[in-house]
């Protein structure tokens, strides 16, 4: 475990442990994407863990899945994000805000421009979500055009500038969790039969443009991915090709000279091994519901560079100095991980004595 204390070098950005924030959606933005009040504290708590991946953010109002979700294109937004930023910053700590696209896990009542959630296909998850008026089922998606699609790509590579605007030290694109990049992957959402559907170079190809898009723009050493290969959330089947679509994928990605790669362990544990070998620049790993006892296992190993906690970095501000110390951890209250604008839930899970 003492080599998650050694410091590493991400991009431009010198790490002072291995230990990684992984990216929670909370919910507690303004109506129009601000980031909430507390946003900054909240972050700003968690500052001494080596990485800090934001929630989930949308590029664009298409991109809005989910009630009150940052975006990161409007001007207020990046003043927002600004102060989320500087105040980790000056706590020493890394900041990458994750730049999330819904895709088909959307709903008309959560959106600023209430239009139908766009998907590769027009083909419905079979999910619900949660709405101003409850629990929906999530409507059927309006396939994007090749036209939408290039319009995609733009709004993700400005989002990107506009982050770096805002301070952050760079992004992650959100490729994970049956979102539309991951709709993209699975013949399961996407039947498409242009250059975007059918063979695994055609299904990874929206990925692939996006992330060129956002090297382009801000550099490859501020770009990064996450990916959660054979996640089968929401409709999403990736098909017996699913573990050859991401050693393509992952060795395209790495021509590109991405900063981190972020994978989200699904049990495959012969994938995992096979894109370690395929990727040459930092990996990050989580490995959901992990034990503690088995906290720091893959750095060791060297399967990981970094390791990623969701749940319990939420619960523990002081995440790392428990950790280190041996000391108990907070458990996480389920009722106030999405939504609210207070402390409850928030700011106000208290520090070791
Ligand atoms: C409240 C909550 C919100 C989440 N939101 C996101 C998100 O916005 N983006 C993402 O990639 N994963 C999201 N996840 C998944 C986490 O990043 C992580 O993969 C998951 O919690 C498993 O790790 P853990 O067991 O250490 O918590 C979320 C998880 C939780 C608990």
């Amino acid at each position: 475990m003492s080599q998650l204390y050694t410091p590493i070098k991400v991009g431009m950005n010198t790490l002072s442990n291995r230990l990684v924030m992984a990216p929670m959606t909370r919910s507690r933005a303004e109506h129009d994407g601000t980031p909430g009040q507390l946003a900054a504290e909240y972050y700003s708590q968690r500052a001494s863990i080596g990485l800090i991946v934001a929630e989930g953010t949308q590029p664009s109002d298409d991109a809005q899945g989910y009630l009150t979700t940052p975006g990161i294109y409007t001007d207020a937004h990046v003043a927002g994000w600004r102060k989320i930023t500087s105040a980790v910053h000056n706590k020493g700590g890394h900041i990458f805000i994750q730049m999330m696209h819904a895709g088909r896990m959307s709903h008309p009542d959560n959106t600023p421009h209430h239009r139908q959630g766009v998907a590769p296909s027009a083909i419905a998850p079979g999910a619900q979500i949660f709405t101003v008026e409850g629990m929906q089922e999530v409507p059927v998606p309006r396939a994007l055009s090749r036209e939408d699609i290039r319009q995609t790509i733009a709004d993700f590579r400005f989002a990107a500038r506009r982050a770096i605007e805002a301070g952050a030290d760079g992004v992650e694109i959100h490729g994970a969790n049956a979102y539309l990049i991951q709709q993209f992957f699975a013949p399961s959402a996407n039947t498409r039969t242009d250059e975007y559907g059918g063979s695994i170079e055609n299904r990874a190809r929206f990925a692939l443009e996006i992330a060129a898009a956002i090297v382009e723009e801000i550099g490859a050493e501020r770009t990064a991915i996450r990916l959660s290969p054979g996640s089968t959330l929401w409709g999403i089947d990736e098909g017996e090709e699913g573990p050859d679509l991401y050693r393509y994928l992952v060795a395209e990605l790495n021509k590109l000279g991405l900063t981190y790669l972020h994978l989200m362990d699904q049990g495959n544990e012969p994938l995992l091994k096979d894109l370690r070998k395929l990727w040459s620049q930092t990996l990050i790993l989580n490995r959901p519901g992990r034990a503690r006892n088995l906290i720091g296992s893959d750095v060791s190993s060297g399967l990981a560079d970094l390791e990623a906690y969701g749940q319990m970095v939420l619960a523990n501000p002081d995440f790392t100095e428990r950790l280190k110390f041996g000391a108990p951890m907070n458990e996480g209250d389920h009722r106030t991980f999405f939504g609210g604008l207070g402390a409850q839930g928030y700011t106000d899970y208290p520090y070791l004595a």
